[in-house]
């Protein structure tokens, strides 16, 4: 199986994510999960990863508490979305499974500089702070990344948190910057793609059919989290995000996408966050990122459900 590391927010669509990875132990090895602050402060995103490993009966995973803020910038953080705990929907237990003691910056450094290279993915699932921070303190480290799957950016389909900006990018956009500058084979998940991935009723069925803890768990989690977007955009189910960085691990046909240049707005106040994709090749500059721009979202939720069946 492919070694990954996830970093995360937790988040709704963040825990559909791990669950999608962790009900795919033949395919995927999570060597473990860093957290960050984006979605809630940093204390509630390691205590959601744990409460998300707990409901999957997974507590031998491993999870590192990473960066409590955003490089340069005050946190910004979306309660809005996702609830005051993060994780609204199901009822939440304390964990007991214990956050390891190692900083995840120090993780995600010393796990690629012992596995052969070329051997790790980094998957990020919230704002890039870790992973900048990781390579600022061990350039090294780079070269040895196998690939980096991000959920992040948005181009023809515009911003989430600002117009022009998606919130993973927007929360810490010289992380972004940074992470996309390192010369790492990148693909990027925008808004572009999850905005296409909506959780309607006949493609949630089957995950409410399964009737496990976690499945259940999840359900619950949906519901919430449909909320916001059913009434905001008024459509018939909410946009998932992060999980389709794990489908595109397990199913990379599913989705379609083009190798161009990204750059990070991170000086203009009106576009900050905004990521500028040359979609159409109109610069010179080097190819940085696969920006994925459709999927088969109903092969994306079938997916979902057969995994989250074996947890
Ligand atoms: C991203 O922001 C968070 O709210 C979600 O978990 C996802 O990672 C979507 O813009
Ligand atoms: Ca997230």
């Amino acid at each position: 199986p492919r070694k990954i590391i996830i970093d995360t927010d937790p988040g709704q669509d963040d825990a559909a994510a791990i669950m999608l990875a962790l009900g795919s132990p033949q395919d995927l090895d999570v060597l473990g999960i860093t957290t960050v602050a984006g979605n809630v402060p940093l204390s509630l995103t390691s205590r959601n990863a744990r409460i998300v490993l707990e409901f999957c009966g997974r507590p031998d995973v491993k999870v590192f508490a990473g960066a409590e803020r955003p490089i340069a910038r005050p946190l910004i953080t979306a309660e809005h979305v996702h609830g005051q705990t993060g994780l609204d929907g199901p009822e939440l237990h304390e964990p007991e499974m214990p956050l390891q003691d190692k900083h995840a910056v120090d993780f995600i450094v010393e796990t690629l500089l012992r596995e052969p290279a070329g051997t790790v993915t980094l998957c990020t699932l919230g704002p890039l702070t870790n992973i900048a921070l990781a390579l600022e303190k061990a350039p090294e480290i780079g070269p040895r990344v196998r690939e980096l799957v991000m959920m992040g950016g948005g181009f023809f389909e515009g911003g989430n948190i600002t117009p022009a900006a998606e919130f993973n990018i927007y929360v810490d956009p010289e992380a972004a910057a940074a992470v996309l500058a390192a010369g790492i084979p990148t693909v990027m998940m925008p808004l572009d793609v999850t905005h296409k991935v909506l959780t309607l009723k006949r493609r949630v069925a089957p995950l409410k059919a399964i009737g496990s803890r976690p499945a259940t768990a999840l359900v619950e989690m949906l519901d919430f989290f449909e909320r916001f977007d059913v009434e905001k955009y008024g459509s018939d189910g909410g946009p998932l995000h992060d999980p389709t960085v794990i489908a595109y691990l397990l199913k990379p046909e599913l989705f379609s996408g083009r190798d161009c240049n990204v750059e990070v707005e991170t000086r203009s106040p009106l576009t900050a966050g905004m990521t500028v994709v040359d979609w159409w090749r109109v610069t010179g500059r080097r190819h940085n990122a696969r920006v994925m721009r459709d999927i088969d979202a109903d092969g994306f939720f079938a997916l979902l459900a057969e995994r989250v069946a074996r947890l």
